[in-house]
């Protein structure tokens, strides 16, 4: 995290220095209050986006250090393109893009106003959400700072807008939702032999300071519950794996919560089915859905949605050990199904299956939802710009496809079928724990729903949208925190009144 992100909002006035930002359409059109606080300095601007060949494209900016007739040490102009043609979410974009050209400034004072007028709240308060984002950086580990490299500093972002209280409260619910998406990338971020079981449990565990409430599940209760598949995975590790559910009510009593499930595999060599050696360091990850469901509690608890739900993750290490499981071992799962483990490094749908079972019976959500970096087969399928979506529920698919554009955190629905059950087959057993070569991401899926009853059900593959994450106007880290925004928007849009 850097040193500090403080975001203000107030009134459209001159700052008195920093860098100052401003933004201008396709045609080169500026606001009546950006052309006023800039005076003649609007024709510098003109003059440098000739020079420059700046058409005002949405995003591109137009850099001018030390302007001479205003106090800042820089303006940086940036282009709005067309907003009638913007997506819902390029101010976000937009506010990312803009953070990216302000340089090492302790204080950025945007002007949130387009050509025709001031931009509404919440826009302004989404150009601060994305400007918060793309300044998250990951640096606890380094003691030395290159030469070139700017000395870290407290950021004050002050946005200016027609309405300082309505932006202060979009501004608000969207600094939530930052936090958690900022918890979820630390977590990703955080070395193994940091954040091992009972290290990310504690974590999690701080949420009790915004009331969520936190249940730690040891291996005693995890044993007394049954959830062997959870347990056989974590016995070859010298780290003893926990359970955390955490529970926010911010609904009716009498609602019934919606239930959010991630895996939390805090490393995975693979086990005794051992991973190959190279980029083996990614797999500190493998808790990205567990880290995703810690930031939207997160996120849920501090905006005070209203709503119940429940984050329930699955925390082990996988590792090849004399006391790991091996190939060919049976274990009983909490549901009572039998697995034969074919292959350790399938390991994260063992972890969720008793996690699913164990939501599904005791807390019976109206919807359950879960996150897992689960496949290196959904990456083949997709790439890294949409996560693999499988579901049992048309509307609940529906849902998360739209809260998807919403945010551009992107799903793409895949298929469950009967006709892959039988990839899953075992020789001794109820199933096996992998299916083989082909449609690698649905056998895993096709496992996953034999633990989730009847219970509207969706699963996010999230083993190429959350690790290694593609660099964007929002994100420059190597974990995006992908799926705090998507489910916080999910949780709005259809869950709260
Ligand atoms: N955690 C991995 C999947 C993964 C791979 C996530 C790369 C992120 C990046 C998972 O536990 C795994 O090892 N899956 C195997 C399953 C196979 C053994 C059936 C895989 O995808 O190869
Ligand atoms: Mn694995
Ligand atoms: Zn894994």
């Amino acid at each position: 995290m850097s040193e500090g992100f403080r975001i203000r909002f107030g009134t459209f006035a001159p700052p008195a220095k920093g860098v100052l930002v401003v933004f201008c359409d396709d045609g080169l059109r500026m606001g009546p209050q950006t052309r006023a606080i800039l005076g003649k300095t609007a024709a510098l601007v003109a003059r440098a986006a000739a020079v420059d060949n700046f058409k005002g494209k949405l995003g591109a900016a137009l850099d001018i250090v030390a302007p001479p007739d205003l106090p800042v040490d820089r303006l940086v102009v940036v282009g709005l393109g067309k907003p009638k043609d913007w997506t819902p979410n390029d101010p976000v974009k937009l506010g990312g893009a803009a953070f990216g050209k302000v340089g090492s400034a302790a204080e950025v004072t945007m002007l949130a106003e387009l050509a025709t007028g001031a931009m509404d709240a919440e826009t302004a308060a989404d150009l601060a959400l994305g400007a918060r984002l793309r300044a998250y950086t990951f640096d606890r580990y380094k003691t030395k700072r290159k030469d070139d490299d700017a000395p870290k500093k407290a950021v004050t972002l002050t946005v200016a807008v027609k309405d300082p209280a309505a932006a202060r409260r979009f501004g608000a619910e969207r600094e939530a939702v930052a936090d958690g998406v900022v918890l979820a990338r630390d977590l990703v971020n955080e070395p193994p032999n940091v954040l091992f079981p009972v290290a990310f449990a504690e974590r999690a565990a701080e949420l009790r300071k915004l009331r969520v409430g936190i249940e730690i599940l040891d291996v005693r209760a995890m044993k007394r519950l049954g959830m062997n598949a959870l347990l056989a995975v974590g016995q070859g590790s010298a780290h003893e794996s926990r359970v955390v559910i955490m529970r926010w009510n911010g609904g009716k009593p009498t609602d019934k919560p919606i239930a959010f499930v991630g895996k939390g595999v805090c490393f995975d060599t693979g086990g005794i089915s051992i991973k190959p050696a190279a980029g083996m360091e990614d797999m500190k990850g493998d808790m990205a859905g567990a880290a995703c469901v810690v930031g939207l509690m997160h996120a849920l608890a501090a905006r005070k949605a209203k709503v119940n739900a429940i984050g329930a993750i699955g925390l082990v290490e996988n590792m090849p050990d004399g006391a790991a499981q091996r190939p060919g071992d049976i274990v009983t799962t909490m549901s009572g199904q039998t697995v034969e483990i074919i292959n350790t490094d399938a390991e994260g749908r063992l972890v969720l299956a008793d996690v699913l079972h164990h939501v599904v019976t005791k807390y019976k959500p109206q919807a359950m939802v879960d996150l897992a970096t689960l496949t290196g087969a959904i990456m083949v399928a997709l790439g890294q710009e949409h996560a693999g979506l499988f579901a049992n529920d048309d509307k609940l698919s529906e849902n998360l496809t739209k809260a998807g554009l919403a945010t551009a955190e992107r799903v793409w629905r895949m298929p469950l079928a009967p006709e892959y059950d039988k990839l899953i087959d075992s020789k001794f057993a109820d199933m096996k724990n992998t299916g083989g070569r082909y449609g690698g991401s649905v056998t895993a899926a096709q496992f996953l729903q034999r633990y989730v009853g009847k219970t509207p059900w969706a699963h996010l593959d999230i083993a190429g949208t959350a690790l290694g994450s593609p660099q964007t106007e929002i994100n420059k880290s190597w974990s995006s925190g992908w799926g705090v925004r998507l489910l916080d928007r999910l949780v709005a849009d259809y869950y709260e009144p």
